[in-house]
């Protein structure tokens, strides 16, 4: 029978163990219980709650715990529930009665939240890493082609020219704000919540200073009731990491429509590609699929946990178990999917004579034609209306702009002249040349600048 169940006459049924027990999941908290319970044993010792001995004794029984967890010899016990009353049992067997002193000035509440936030800490930080490396990537590739272009599009028909670098960038700000989201979610987390006890704070003269000290948070948390029953953290998180995915899933759509026959912009590397079990000839996307179909899970944790804590009363209930699957899971996939498109990014080969023929397909110049018009005086809508009218009768011959001659071009507007068959692609993008346009000068001060995010602060 567990430790604690001294209120209760009958050991729990099996079924009800197996239904409640986190173990299974939260044992991968493992190292911040530890840390969080070694800190709080100084402190119990600092402040005269036990005898100094007795922190020595439980804090090298812990280290000897932490061990045996990594060495595969712990033994988890499913009927003890979660990863504290594991740790807290092996610590009792391991030094006796100093071990059941631990749990002074402590809840298993106060300790939960502790333990999730030193884990979301961490996993924040890592995820703020690997977007930075898809960064890096993004801008690597970008340099390498910095004078390649390609058709924009809109509604997903051809729009108007611009530079790969332009459109790789705008990935390059999405993951900045993601960053950055990440980076006021970790704000909030960072927050120390020991000493809140089971709801109401602890009878005992403790320092809750020197625990965030010793564990590395910034503040201490000024609510206990709030402390225990916060999981905004956790939803936070969460939330960043679905815009995250949002955001990859987009970069993914584009690598497989890049890849198709019908675009042929880019060739993924064979390690990053798959084949048919029937169809010999098929260099599939699989792992861009996967980046899109996964982005669904993680809007799905995402909207569990804010259905789990929707009007759970004040303070800790056991709904809130269910907080850390799902953040595992949301962690665990973000990170594996930034690594691989990572991967995929550093590794795709770009097909840049193709991108160039395509800016010559789908009439890319109109915009420009009706701004050539104009600087001739024409105002913007009618000239828009001309131009229309000039594709309209080009695209019924089956012919490009560029082979249309100027008598065909003067049967629209008479304000057309020789210098109109001079707007080409470079021309129309070296016209976008305000701040966040497409034009190579712009591009590469954009270029210049994200070096220096990646290369130094955020
Ligand atoms: N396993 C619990 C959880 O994950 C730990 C806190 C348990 N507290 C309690 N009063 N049962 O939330």
């Amino acid at each position: 029978m567990s430790h604690i169940r001294g209120r209760l006459n009958k050991a729990v049924d099996k079924l009800v163990n197996k239904y409640t027990a986190s173990i299974p999941f939260d044992w991968r908290l493992y190292q911040h219980d530890i840390a969080g319970s070694i800190a709080h044993a100084k402190m119990l010792a600092r402040q005269g709650i036990i005898a100094p001995k007795e922190a020595e004794s439980i804090v090298s029984g812990l280290k000897a715990i932490k061990d045996e967890i990594e060495q595969g010899k712990f033994q988890f016990k499913p009927e003890l529930e979660d990863i504290h009353l594991n740790i807290e049992a092996g610590l009792m067997d391991k030094i006796g009665e100093a071990g059941g002193k631990l749990h002074t000035a402590r809840s298993r509440n106060d300790q939960v939240a502790l333990d999730l936030r030193m884990w979301a800490k961490e996993a924040i930080a890592e995820t703020r890493n690997k977007l930075r490396g898809l960064q890096r990537a993004l801008l690597d590739l970008a340099e390498a082609n910095k004078e390649v272009a390609m058709p924009g599009y809109t509604h997903l028909q051809p729009a108007q020219p611009v530079l790969l670098a332009h459109h790789l960038l705008a990935y390059f700000e999405m993951l900045q704000r993601d960053i950055d989201r990440f980076g006021d979610c970790l704000k909030r987390t960072d927050v120390m919540p020991l000493g809140s006890g089971a709801l109401a704070g602890v009878g005992y003269n403790i320092d809750r200073e020197f625990l965030a000290g010793e564990l590395g948070f910034s503040e201490i948390s000024q609510n206990s009731l709030d402390a225990i029953s916060d999981r905004d953290f956790v939803i936070e998180y969460e939330a960043a990491a679905s815009l995250g995915m949002m955001h990859l899933s987009r970069l993914a759509e584009e690598i497989i429509l890049w890849s198709s026959a019908e675009f042929n912009f880019i060739e993924l590397d064979d390690a990053y590609a798959t084949t048919s079990s029937i169809m010999p000839q098929k260099k599939n996307p699989d792992v861009a699929e996967l980046v899109r179909g996964k982005t669904g899970r993680l809007y799905g944790h995402l909207t569990a946990m804010l259905t789990t804590m929707k009007a759970l009363p004040l303070a800790y209930n056991r709904d809130m178990q269910e907080d850390k699957e799902g953040f595992f899971d949301s962690a665990d996939t973000l990170l594996a999917t930034l690594e691989v498109v990572t991967g995929i990014i550093k590794t795709i080969r770009v097909k840049k004579e193709n991108m160039k023929q395509a800016t010559q397909r789908g009439y890319l110049l109109a915009t420009d034609l009706a701004d050539y018009l104009v600087g001739k005086g024409e105002p913007f809508r009618s000239a828009h209306n001309i131009m229309g009218k000039l594709v309209s009768y080009a695209v019924q011959r089956g012919k490009a702009l560029n082979e249309l001659s100027l008598a065909e071009y003067k049967q629209f507007s008479p304000l057309f002249g020789e210098d109109a068959k001079s707007i080409t692609t470079e021309t129309s993008i070296a016209a976008r040349d305000n701040t966040g346009g497409t034009a190579p000068k712009q591009v590469n001060k954009a270029l210049a600048r994200a070096r220096k995010i990646v290369s130094g602060g955020s």
